[in-house]
């Protein structure tokens, strides 16, 4: 079996982690789901209360941040943040509202890559985000970019809100605004814009099923090497 890398970006809430972790369990492969880290990075300037505008405070912040991963039998993202683990904190209204602006400064994208590529050297690895197959990897054997129609993906974020019990007060409004929100600003930022990569495969999960999506992507990641 080989050691291949396979990148998932896409749109927002559109089952990158999802499938990410699917194809990691077939495949014995590690999972990163860099989203995750972004959003570790936005919890922790929050917790500071520091003002993302003022890029000589978040630098310093950086330097305080250490981040760990580990993956879980269920392939799933384990994260500490200065040796605390995070898991629904990463979740919160306030951290959907700033992570795509966190997303942009490009000192945190310059530390956050290099954690991501580290994590690629040793073995199989299935990584998803927004920038995997076009920065981070763009050596991958395998990129697929994921998309889906905007209300599918607004059901799919308030079925996983309400079902790990953190829909709170949000409407349907407020999520779909949010989706939208980020999708804008993560495809208009100067430094790594969400772009489908030349050599992707282009998925429009909207009417597939998840054992549709399964199947298809594992086939093509057998060819490509895995
Ligand atoms: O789960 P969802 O698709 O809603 O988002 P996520 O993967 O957890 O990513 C949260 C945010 O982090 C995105 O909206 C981007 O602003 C940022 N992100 C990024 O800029 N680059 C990545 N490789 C991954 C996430």
């Amino acid at each position: 079996m080989g050691q291949i890398i396979i990148a998932i970006d896409g749109h927002s809430s559109c089952g990158k982690s999802t499938l990410a972790r699917s194809l990691a369990q077939e495949f014995q492969y590690k999972h990163i789901d860099s989203g995750a880290m972004y959003r570790a990075v936005t919890y922790h300037f929050l917790e500071h209360k520091i003002n993302i505008q003022d890029e000589d405070t978040v630098k310093v912040l950086l330097e305080d941040i250490d981040l760990q991963l580990e993956n879980n039998s269920a392939a799933s993202t384990l994260l500490y943040l200065n040796g605390r683990q995070l898991d629904s904190e990463l979740r919160s209204q306030e951290v959907n509202h700033h992570v795509s602006q966190v997303a942009s400064i490009s000192a945190v994208r310059k530390k956050l890559v290099l954690i991501q590529r580290e994590q690629g050297r040793t073995s199989g690895v299935v990584m998803d985000g927004r920038d995997i197959g076009t920065v981070v990897f763009p050596d991958a054997q395998l990129k697929l970019f994921l998309t889906a129609d905007q209300k599918v993906r607004t059901k799919r974020r308030y079925e996983e809100l309400q079902a790990k019990n953190l829909l709170r007060d949000l409407t349907w409004g407020d999520i779909e605004d949010n989706l939208r929100s980020r999708d804008e600003i993560d495809s208009n930022r100067l430094d790594s814009p969400l772009r489908v990569a030349e050599d992707a495969v282009v998925i429009d999960n909207s009417n597939l099923t998840r054992a549709e999506q399964n199947a298809m992507t594992a086939c093509l990641a057998r060819q490509r090497g895995a």
